[in-house]
Order: structure tokens, then C-alpha cells, then sequence
């Protein structure tokens, strides 16, 4: 680098418009310059931010809608599934939807540090969103409960990430508390604007199907998400953008199924550690969305959740977290007490990517063997003997 600074200064020469080969365009492509932008520029008319220069975003949003080839054979022929695989927003959950509009609010209102309580996602997005923003986090989370890859997001986003002994509920009470004492932005569902964010992946599933699906299925922890999609439906509804609104079908797991039980649950557990919620926040909420759309919230069993897990990423090629995996084995419960009919099609939202639990992973599948460098060996092992 430094020789050939020197030899540049030698030979001074007018500068040139140097030509590029005729191959390489000299603008970006129209589809580079016209990427998407993220879910407030996306759908700026229909969310709370006014100020362009506050929009904190990572380009999160417009994620796969999956249509599934092998768990749809255990409906009835004429029934259509799709996965809205959330696993591929920027920090790997739905949360971003809502953390880029909670954090771009902030930033407008001119917040200097946000906090949340959290299973382990929302930490993760509130970190990365509030990081770029140059605003401090403060993440309070269940000691030992939250998975590993969250855990290592909130890290490495720079959040002070404080873990307590106790649940996430009583992390929320603490959160809530604090915020009312010290100049701190709660980011938790709780915030208004969390919810208008997350809607827009109803938006994003009508645009594609060109038309609402018949049910839409997703796991419930603190609730906030079933009432952000219900939401986002019907105001697509209103807006003439989509003729009808789905049935809502919310599952909890049958640890911590508090709206399911009717009453909270103190110690909450279940191997979805994501929705470990004993006390949701948006319960009210949730229950006006499950009547309002004639649905319903029921809760899986832990063993329906694995084995949902693991058909999703064994025989669909999708790889989502345990609690995510609480949708597909909602709709599998429900498909064997017959619900479904012909002409039905179901979105399951899968909450959130699979990486961010290696360790529910390497409980479920079996450890891979060890065998010499020997070709012989390698072709036995295959089955090629
Ligand atoms: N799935 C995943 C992967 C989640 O992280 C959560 C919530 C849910 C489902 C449930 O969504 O709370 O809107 O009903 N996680 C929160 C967190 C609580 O702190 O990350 P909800």
C-alpha cells in the first residue's frame, strides 16, 4: 500500500474518466436500486412514523411464504399450507418487524436507551435495532432460560443484558416498573408501535397470495403477535385489499397455556422456551382477536412440538425454533379431529430460525458417528459394503 502511495505522487497525470468494459453496467441494476427497503418504507402509509431520518431499519420483512410439499399430506386433498418462515429477518425472528418501528418511534421522540424483558428474540432485535441506533439496551431475561444463539445476539449487539432469578414474567413486571422510574423506552409488546410493525407480514402474506388463507396458525407466548396479524388482515380487509379475514388459531404449549387454562401460570415450562409465558401481556387482546375472528387458542404438548420440529426441518427443508414449530403442531392436532375441508388453505407463521437453538437441536437429532479417513470405511457407512 505505502509504495505504491509513493509511486502515485511521482507521476502526476490530469485525471481521466476511466472506461469500464462494456460488460459491467455503470449503475446498479434497477433491482439493486429498488431492493426493499424494509417494512416502514415498504408500507409507510399504513404505519406511525412520519419522519423519514428516523428510520432505523435492517431491511427486515418480506420473508418466504413456503408452500408445504410433505406435512399437507396429512390433510385432506384440496387443502393448502404455507410456512411464513420468519427465521430470515435480520436478527432471525418476526421481532424486527416490530423492533424497527418501536426503536425508529423512539429515536423520533429523541430516547436515548430502551429496555425489554425477554424469552430471547426480542433481546436480540431490540440489541441489533436500538445498537444502530445508537441508543443504549437494557435486556432483562430468565437466568438459564433463554437459548444459546439469543443469548450471543444480545451480546454481541452490545446490550447490558441482565439475567435474573425468575421468570420472564416477573422480568416484564421489573421492566414496566423501571421505565415508569427512569428515562428508558419499554420495546416489549406492551409498546404500541411493537404491534403495528408486526402486522405487516398479514400485508406481505395477502400481497403474495393475492387473497387471506382461510386460518392462520401461530404459537402464543405473550401474545402480542396474534393480535398484530389479526390486525394487519383486517385492515387490508377494510382497505379492499383482501375480501375476507382468516380464522385465528393460537397455540400455546400445554406448560405454559395460561389464555388455554384461564388463569396464569406461576412456574411456566416447556422445551419452547421462546413462549415459557405464564402471564401474556396482550391476553385481553388475544382473546378478543380469537373470538372476533370465530378462532380459537389451544395448547401442544411438548412431544407435538418436537415431532413438529423436526418433520419441518426433516421432510420441508425448514428450520425454525421449537416454539415456532407450536403452529404446524396445532394444525396437526386440529387436521386429526378433522377441521379442515377441500379448498381450506392455513399460514403458520414459523416465528424464528432454528440456529438460535442448538441445543433443543442437538437433543433431537442423533450425534454424528466417527469413523477413520478410509474409504472402505466411509462407502460401509453409507451403506455401499
Ligand atoms: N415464537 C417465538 C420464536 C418467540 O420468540 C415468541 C415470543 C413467540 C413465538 C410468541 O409471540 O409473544 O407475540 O405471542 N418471544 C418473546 C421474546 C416473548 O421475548 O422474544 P408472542
Amino acid at each position: 500500500m505505502a509504495l505504491r502511495a509513493v509511486s502515485r505522487k511521482k507521476t502526476v497525470r490530469p485525471r481521466r474518466r476511466i472506461s469500464r468494459p462494456a460488460s459491467r453496467p455503470s449503475k446498479p441494476a434497477a433491482s439493486a436500486r429498488s431492493g426493499w427497503k424494509g417494512v416502514i418504507l415498504e408500507y409507510w402509509d399504513y404505519l406511525p412514523i412520519r419522519d423519514r431520518s428516523a428510520v432505523v431499519t435492517l431491511h427486515e420483512g418480506h420473508t418466504p411464504l413456503i408452500r408445504s410439499v410433505d406435512i399437507v399430506r396429512q390433510f385432506p386433498e384440496g387443502v393448502e399450507i404455507y410456512f411464513k418462515f420468519e427465521g430470515t429477518n435480520p436478527t432471525g425472528s418476526f421481532k424486527d418487524r416490530g423492533m424497527t418501528v418501536a426503536i425508529s418511534r423512539a429515536k423520533e421522540e429523541g430516547a436515548k436507551a430502551v429496555i425489554c424483558a425477554s424469552t430471547g428474540n426480542t433481546s436480540a432485535a431490540a440489541a441489533a435495532y436500538a445498537g444502530r441506533a445508537g441508543m443504549c439496551a437494557y435486556v432483562l431475561i430468565p437466568e438459564g432460560n433463554v437459548a444459546l444463539g439469543k443469548l450471543c445476539q444480545a451480546m454481541m449487539h452490545g446490550a447490558k443484558v441482565l439475567q435474573i432469578r425468575g421468570t420472564f414474567d416477573r422480568a416484564l413486571e421489573l421492566v414496566r416498573q423501571i421505565a415508569k422510574e427512569h428515562p428508558v423506552t419499554i420495546v416489549n409488546s406492551i409498546n404500541p408501535y411493537r404491534l403495528e410493525g408486526q402486522k405487516t407480514a398479514a400485508f406481505e402474506i395477502v400481497d403474495t397470495l393475492g387473497r387471506a388463507p382461510t386460518y392462520h396458525a401461530l404459537p402464543v407466548g405473550n401474545a402480542g403477535n396474534i393480535v398484530a396479524y389479526y390486525r394487519g388482515y383486517r385492515q387490508y380487509l377494510k382497505l379492499g385489499k383482501a375480501r375476507s379475514a382468516p380464522v385465528m388459531l393460537g397455540f400455546q404449549a400445554e406448560g405454559a397455556a395460561p389464555i388455554v387454562r384461564g388463569h396464569p401460570v406461576e412456574n411456566p415450562q416447556s422445551v419452547a422456551s421462546a413462549i415459557r409465558i405464564g402471564n401474556p401481556a396482550n391476553w385481553q387482546e388475544a382473546l378478543k382477536t380469537r373470538d372476533e375472528s370465530r378462532g380459537l387458542i389451544d395448547a401442544v404438548t411438548d412431544t407435538e412440538i418436537l415431532a413438529a420440529y423436526r418433520l419441518l426441518a426433516e421432510r420441508e427443508g425448514v428450520f425454525c425454533e421449537p416454539a415456532s414449530a407450536a403452529s404446524v403442531a396445532g394444525i396437526l392436532k386440529l387436521a386429526a379431529r378433522r377441521m379442515f375441508k377441500r379448498g381450506d388453505s392455513i399460514v403458520c407463521t414459523l416465528t424464528g430460525c432454528g440456529l438460535k437453538d442448538p441445543d433443543s437441536a442437538l437433543s433431537q437429532a442423533s450425534r454424528p458417528a466417527v469413523i477413520p479417513a478410509d474409504l472402505r470405511e466411509v462407502a460401509a457407512h453409507m451403506g455401499f459394503a
